[in-house]
This record gives C-alpha cells, sequence and structure tokens, in this order.
C-alpha cells in the first residue's frame, strides 16, 4: 500500500511548482542553493515537460530530469514528481487531431496553451498510460521521489468535450448506469417535450438545444464527466502504483473553485494517496481570507480529517485576475499559516522562481523578479522559518465545532436552466452561512450528505435543492437522535434525477421540519424583505404553513408577508431549524447563535476577523491565531504553554499584533 504522506518527508512541506526547464542549467545550482536559504522541503517538477521528455513520438529524453533530480536530491530536498499529462506535445496532436477538445458550441479547441484535452480519446487514454509507465520506470524508485503528482488540476480549464468519442462514451455509461433503454426513457422523463429514445445511437451529449435542455440528460452528463476524468487519473495511478512501490500518488484538487466546478472531488478523494490542494485568492473580494479559511475546510473533509496539503497558493499576485492586487506585507504568511491551521501539513507556492517567458510572467513567485533584494523572498525565508518552527503540528487533527453538508452533484443541477429565480444561488448561500460560522468563530467539517453525521452538535445544510431519500432518512436520524439541524431555503426539492418529491414542498424534509411550503415567492432584482426581528433579506420568500414547526422570525412585508420565515421544530431529541429566505449577514449569524445554543455549543465571542482554529495531536494541542485585522488582539488559552513561533511562554493569555500569526502548543481554549 502507499504511504499516505510524502516518504521521506518528516518535516512540514514547504516549496513550491519548480519549473527549471525554463531555465538554462547554470541557474539551478543558484535555486538549490537558495532553497535551502529559504527553508524548502519539497518541489513539484516535471509537470508541464511532456514535449522535453518525449520530444519524437517514442523517443525519450530523461537527461535533463536525472541530473535535476540528483541535484535536488543531494540537496536534501524531497520531489512531487509531475506526470505531465495535462500537457501533451505538438507531435501528439498532429497525430491525433480529434484529442483537442470539442466546447459544448461544436468548436473544436486548438493547441497552444495547456489543458486542451479530451478524455474520451482513445490515443489520449493510450498516451498518457505510456508517458507514466516511461516515468513511473526510471523514477520509481528514485531517491529524491516522494510523491507523484499526476496531471494538474483536472477539469480546469475544459472539462467536458461534446465529440463523438465522448458521446459514444457517454452511452456507456449510461447503459452502465441504467442496463435498459426504457430505465433510461424514465430517469430522464424522456416523455416530456416528446423526447424518447428508442435506439442508443440516438443517445448524444447535451449539445446546443434550441432551448432548455433536458435537465436529467444534463445532469448525468456532469456526472460521466467527473468519472470520465476520474478514469484517467487512476489510470496513471495504477500504473505508477505498479512501478513505484509505496510512493503515494496525487492530484492537486482546486476544491472552493467558486462556480461549483466539474469534479464530484467525494469521489475522487477516495482515489488519492494524499489529499492535494490548490488555492487562489480572489484579491479583489473583501475578507478573502473566509473563501481561503473555507477551501481548507473543504480540503480537509475531503481527506476525511486526515492531514492533506496545499500544493499551490501564491507569494504575491496572480495575474489571470483582472486586477491582480498584490498581497500586503504579512498577508502570505497570514494565509499559509491558515491553511496550516486547518489541517495542511505544508505550504507550497505556484511557483519558484517567476519566469521570464510565456502566459504566466506576471504572476507573484517565492522567488520574484526583483530577486533576494525584495520584500517578498524576505517574507518567503521567514515563512521557511515558521514552518519549520511548527514542525510539531505534523498529524495532528483540526478539532471542528460543527458540520456543513457539501454536494457537488445537486449545485450542478441547481445550476441548470429554468429554475425558479437565478438569483439563488447554491454556492452563494454556501458562502454566506460558512461566513456567518467564521463570524461566530466556529470551526466548520464539510460532509457528504450521506456521511454519518451523529458526532457533530450541529449540522447546517446551506442549500441542498436534490436530495435522495436515503439523505433525507440520514438528516431524519441525525434529529431524532438529538442532533440539532439548520436548513436554509430551496433544499430536499428534487430527487438524484431531478425529479419533484411528491406532494408539497419540501418533499424529503416535510416531516423533519414539520411544515410545508405553499408555494415559492422568488423576489425582484434587488428587492430586500423585512423580518419583525429587524433583520433583512433577500431573492428568496416562501409562503410556509407551520406542521408542528413553531415561528420565530415572520415576514414583515413582501410577497409572503405575515408568514413565518424562519421556524424552528422540535422532533425526537432533536431540533430542526429552517429558513425560507437568504438572510443577510446578520440574520444567519443570529440563527446560528440560536442554534448554537439548542446544540450547547458555546460561540467564542472574539473580535471580528481573529481567526481561530485548533490541532490536536497525541503530543498536544495547537491553537493557530491568526489576526487578520489592524489591531492588537488578546485570546485567553490555557497554560502552561508555548508559542512555537517566539518560543514565548504562555499562562492565560496569548498577545497577537495586528496581521501576526500565533500557535500556542500545549494547550487548551479555555473558554471552549
Ligand atoms: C494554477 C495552476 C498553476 C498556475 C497557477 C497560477 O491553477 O495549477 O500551474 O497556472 O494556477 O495561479
Amino acid at each position: 500500500m502507499a504511504a499516505q504522506w510524502p516518504v521521506g518527508l518528516d518535516a512540514l512541506a514547504y516549496g513550491g511548482d519548480y519549473n527549471p526547464e525554463q531555465w538554462p542549467k547554470t541557474v539551478w545550482r543558484e535555486d538549490v542553493r537558495l532553497m535551502r536559504e529559504a527553508g524548502v522541503t519539497m518541489v513539484s517538477i516535471g509537470i508541464f515537460t511532456w514535449s522535453l521528455l518525449e520530444p519524437e513520438p517514442g523517443q525519450y529524453d530523461f537527461g535533463w530530469l536525472d541530473h535535476l533530480l540528483d541535484l535536488v536530491h543531494d540537496s536534501g530536498i524531497r520531489v512531487a514528481l509531475g506526470t505531465p499529462t495535462v500537457v501533451p506535445p505538438a507531435w501528439f496532436y498532429q497525430r491525433n487531431p480529434e484529442a483537442l477538445p470539442v466546447t459544448r458550441e461544436g468548436v473544436r479547441l486548438a493547441f497552444g496553451s495547456r489543458g486542451a484535452i479530451c478524455h474520451s480519446s482513445a490515443a489520449y487514454q493510450q498516451a498518457i498510460v505510456s508517458i507514466a509507465e516511461q516515468l513511473g520506470r526510471r523514477y520509481g524508485r528514485h531517491p529524491a521521489v516522494a510523491l507523484w503528482h499526476v496531471h494538474n488540476e483536472y477539469g480546469v480549464p475544459v472539462s467536458a468535450c461534446y465529440c463523438d468519442a465522448t458521446a459514444a462514451a457517454f452511452r456507456r455509461w449510461l447503459a452502465d448506469r441504467y442496463t435498459t433503454l426504457k430505465e433510461l426513457n424514465e430517469a430522464w422523463g424522456t416523455t416530456f417535450w416528446g423526447q424518447t429514445y428508442n435506439s442508443w445511437t440516438q443517445v448524444q451529449p447535451p449539445r446546443l438545444t434550441p432551448t432548455a435542455c433536458n435537465p436529467a440528460q444534463q445532469l448525468d452528463w456532469a456526472r460521466f464527466t467527473s468519472d470520465e476524468l476520474l478514469e484517467n487519473f487512476i489510470r496513471e495511478r495504477d500504473v505508477l502504483h505498479a512501478l513505484s512501490p509505496g510512493i503515494p500518488v496525487t492530484t492537486n484538487f482546486q476544491a472552493a473553485l467558486s462556480q461549483c466546478e466539474s469534479l464530484d472531488y467525494w469521489a475522487w478523494a477516495r482515489e488519492v494517496d494524499v489529499v492535494t490542494n490548490d488555492h487562489y485568492l480572489v484579491a479583489e473580494t473583501d475578507r478573502n481570507h473566509i473563501n481561503l479559511a473555507m477551501s481548507a475546510d473543504i480540503t480537509r473533509s475531503l481527506a476525511n480529517g486526515r492531514p492533506w496539503l496545499l500544493l499551490e497558493h501564491s507569494t504575491g499576485a496572480v495575474n489571470w485576475q483582472p486586477r491582480n492586487i498584490a498581497k500586503r506585507p504579512g498577508e502570505m504568511g497570514r494565509n499559509s499559516l491558515a491553511h496550516v491551521g486547518r489541517g495542511s501539513d505544508g505550504a507550497m507556492f505556484f511557483q519558484w522562481r517567476a519566469s521570464r517567458i510565456g502566459a504566466e510572467k506576471f504572476h507573484s513567485a517565492m522567488l520574484p523578479h526583483a530577486g533576494t533584494e525584495s520584500r517578498i523572498w524576505r517574507e518567503v525565508v521567514r515563512l521557511g522559518r515558521a514552518i519549520g518552527a511548527l514542525a510539531p503540528v505534523r498529524g495532528s487533527r483540526v478539532v471542528a465545532d460543527i458540520a456543513m453538508l457539501w454536494d457537488w452533484q445537486s449545485w450542478w443541477a441547481q445550476r441548470l436552466e429554468w429554475r425558479p429565480s437565478v438569483d439563488l444561488d447554491a454556492r452563494e448561500r454556501a458562502d454566506a452561512w460558512y461566513a456567518a460560522a467564521y463570524d461566530r468563530h466556529l470551526t466548520v467539517d464539510f460532509a457528504h450528505p450521506d456521511a454519518e453525521l451523529s458526532g457533530y452538535p450541529l449540522v447546517v445544510v446551506p442549500a441542498l435543492y436534490t436530495m435522495s431519500e436515503s439523505v433525507a432518512a440520514n438528516l431524519r436520524r441525525y434529529v431524532e437522535k438529538g442532533g440539532v439541524l439548520v436548513v436554509s431555503c430551496f433544499s430536499g426539492i428534487v430527487d438524484e434525477r431531478d425529479v419533484v418529491h411528491p406532494g408539497p414542498y419540501p418533499g424529503a424534509l416535510r416531516d423533519v421540519l414539520g411544515l410545508t411550503v405553499d408555494e415559492f415567492t422568488p423576489l425582484l432584482e434587488g428587492e430586500r424583505v423585512r423580518l419583525d426581528n429587524g433583520t433583512t433579506a433577500d431573492i428568496w420568500a416562501e409562503v410556509i404553513t407551520l406542521e408542528g414547526a413553531e415561528r420565530i422570525w415572520s415576514y414583515t412585508n413582501g410577497p409572503a408577508a405575515g408568514h413565518p420565515a424562519v421556524t424552528r421544530h422540535t422532533t425526537g431529541r432533536g431540533t430542526a431549524w429552517y429558513v425560507s429566505t437568504c438572510l443577510g449577514q446578520d440574520g444567519l449569524v443570529t440563527v446560528l447563535r440560536q442554534a448554537a445554543a439548542d446544540a450547547m455549543l458555546p460561540g467564542r465571542d472574539l473580535p471580528r476577523d481573529i481567526e481561530v482554529v485548533e490541532r490536536a495531536g497525541i503530543e498536544g494541542r495547537y491553537l493557530f491565531v491568526i489576526n487578520h485585522s489592524d489591531e492588537e488582539t488578546t485570546v485567553p488559552v490555557t497554560g502552561p504553554a508555548t508559542e512555537l513561533l517566539t518560543g514565548e511562554n504562555v499562562t492565560a493569555h496569548i498577545q497577537v499584533p495586528a496581521g501576526e500569526v500565533r500557535v500556542v502548543a500545549r494547550t487548551i481554549w479555555s473558554e471552549r
């Protein structure tokens, strides 16, 4: 069995993507020297090098990589070795033009960028196995190799391909799922708009249609796409497992990409040996450290609570946003240590040395264009020391307070056209509820809706439009046994085939919530409604009939005026809250405060933007306090304890200057 952590890396990981193929060999020695100065422990190599490794079909040039691996290894730095299958060479496409992906509009994309892949192309599938075999044979037992980094960010920038080969693969996937055409017709509701199929060959990807395309067909297509890409990861992984025994295999996720992108990472996480993630701030958004925390919490949850690894983030500005705002002094360190606080056993970057050529030349790096006489470099060296000092946290696990349900498949379904309101977005609601939990200083685990939830005193369902009977039963069981459930609007509406549950909304949750929804009454664009507790909400309202639940707050105006807006139902040994509208931040925080009281979960009364998260290990507990604010703060701790970054002895309080991070070891925070 492969290890679950880079082999031979007995420290936290620190380093980044290292692309020395862009530089003459004379630079490589300097790179390695500076890496040591910065405290780098691991680098990712080879991710974009297929055309260098195999310059002509079947002819390989490994000399440069042999040399590089030896150089890095001699410096005591571990290597995450990439398979370059995100960038097949030009000769490959010349021979196999059909391996370029086709868009939904029927346009075949061109070579000249990266990630132009039809994952159902037989030629591509053969080629990735063959290059993975070559690398596995040559480097499978190389002492530098600690981890295999397969491909790069599957699904980005393109996931689905609408070509004929993919159509055939889709039909095979559907035949597997439904066995007969009759079942497919039933599942897709093809009697509607006369879409009945009487031959498999008639079944197509959801290509561009004159108006709304069959939603069940689109949802299955999204599931198929995620599975089809995963098959290609598994192809490479299995080759590497066979040729590189014991070395773990990963691929870098983008777990919190904001558009609920195309992979169901719950399924993917089961297939990797170590969960790894990339995260980039959306620099222009206010308080973007909340999205960072959310990304880290999702990734840790994908890893089932085990340590995971941040493979990429940035030291400063990226280059692909409209305005690439530079990180402020200290921000990089806070970002990195927030990931570590939330379970990453390391912090890595894209990339080591800033490129001078190519599309990413204005992207920040550990070693910027300004060189070592720069603020970024000084902060990189300082961070390397901090990461070194945090070695004791390795292997410890984050202590979470509550769970939030998270389901990519439901979000794909909700995103389809012709829903009751274009403004009601699953991801927006998940972000809003997460921000409320962040402001209550509650640490969140994310959970698949089918997961065992009994370990959590409080579970939030921020948006779960699709809900199978088994998920509904899971939530019912959770509440009956004493859990506190908070459900947000437009959840439990359809089953996994996008079929409305029978009876009034929310079909799957009526009994547990103790109410029915007579009607959805979406709001006008920009309209706000007022609730009788003084808070406001927008986008959505519902006309509710109570069937056992109590009314907590009501709408005072708008289409549902006079009706309950927020309800609470005591059932079994637990409680189920329902929030029928898109509450603003104040309202969400208030609901969470009250639901947390039901769950007997004491909140933490800390100032805004003081991030507090704890990891617990065999040898101690580690309290990370990250001060994102402009003022010094004092946080109570139980001592005696030691602060790991300054060495300071701590008794009852830790003072954290504005913008700084402190990690208090062997203590339990006093107010929990
Ligand atoms: C990532 C990608 C890297 C680099 C980086 C720039 O998504 O994996 O290769 O392009 O973005 O921010």
